[in-house]
């Protein structure tokens, strides 16, 4: 799978990219994240990238041109399935969307900036808009870091163990239950017996009534059956296949 990140801010993307799940995954050619720098397809001299909004107001604008250049040039190399733009105002992001996503070969992602795009990329060039939740971040960047690692640690062979994702929080409509490990005991805090049990049934019917009983009691709407979790087409990890 491989991912186009464009941005005006490339450094605050290396950091995420080099390390840890999204390094290795790298690594083993699993995936690819490329970052580029919307400066290079900026326009005169300044290499200028957004403007004045148009009827005034506060606020740079970023405008289409260079945007548009950059997305056509990534566009000569491969077709791309999703030309996601994080934005605010978009869907809000999910472990459906994620797990959807991670079914596709090549997506782009745009970096919002300043008071954000030209509407005209938004209506011609965009797929998707993604919001990472109801707040606003001063750009894109570290939403799309967010979304990157949700999409690419659900790819096969990315996580070590390649069960875990599928045994995550969201990823059946259901919180995680509670995890321990050792010591058994740390002053007089106890595991729970039936973990310690060896019996696998009982710890598997354990696990399942703490997650039903965690989602009800922070996340009461997952249970209401009208999220996207746990329906429609979107919600197969890869890992499921
Ligand atoms: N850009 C600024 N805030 C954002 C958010 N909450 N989600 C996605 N992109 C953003």
């Amino acid at each position: 799978m491989r991912i186009d990140i464009i941005t005006v801010l490339p450094g605050l993307l290396e950091g995420p990219f080099s390390h840890s799940i999204l390094k290795r995954a790298e690594d083993k050619g699993l995936a690819s994240v490329k970052v580029h720098d919307l400066r290079g397809y900026g326009i005169g001299k300044q290499k200028s990238v957004d403007n004045y909004a148009f009827g005034g107001g506060a606020g740079m604008v970023m405008m289409i041109e260079p945007i548009a250049k950059c997305i056509e040039d990534l566009k000569k190399e491969r077709d791309y399935d999703e030309v996601i733009y994080m934005t605010p105002d978009g869907l809000t992001f999910n472990q459906a969307m994620a797990n959807s996503f991670s079914l596709t070969e090549n997506l782009i992602i745009l970096c919002g900036h300043y008071k954000g795009v030209d509407e005209r990329v938004r209506q011609h060039l965009i797929t998707k808009e993604v919001s990472i939740g109801d707040f606003v971040l001063s750009g894109g960047e570290l939403a799309a870091a967010v979304v990157t690692d949700a999409i690419i640690r659900l790819l096969p062979g990315v996580l070590n163990d390649e069960t875990s994702a599928l045994t995550d929080s969201f990823q059946d409509g259901l919180l995680a239950p509670p995890v321990y490990t050792r010591p058994a005991t740390y002053k007089g805090w106890k595991v729970p017996e039936v973990l310690l049990s060896g019996h696998a049934a009982n710890i598997e019917s354990w696990r399942f009534d703490e997650s039903v009983r965690r989602t009800k009691e922070r996340r009461p709407d997952l249970m209401e059956g009208d999220n996207s979790l746990g329906k429609g087409d979107s919600t197969t990890a890869r890992n499921d296949n």
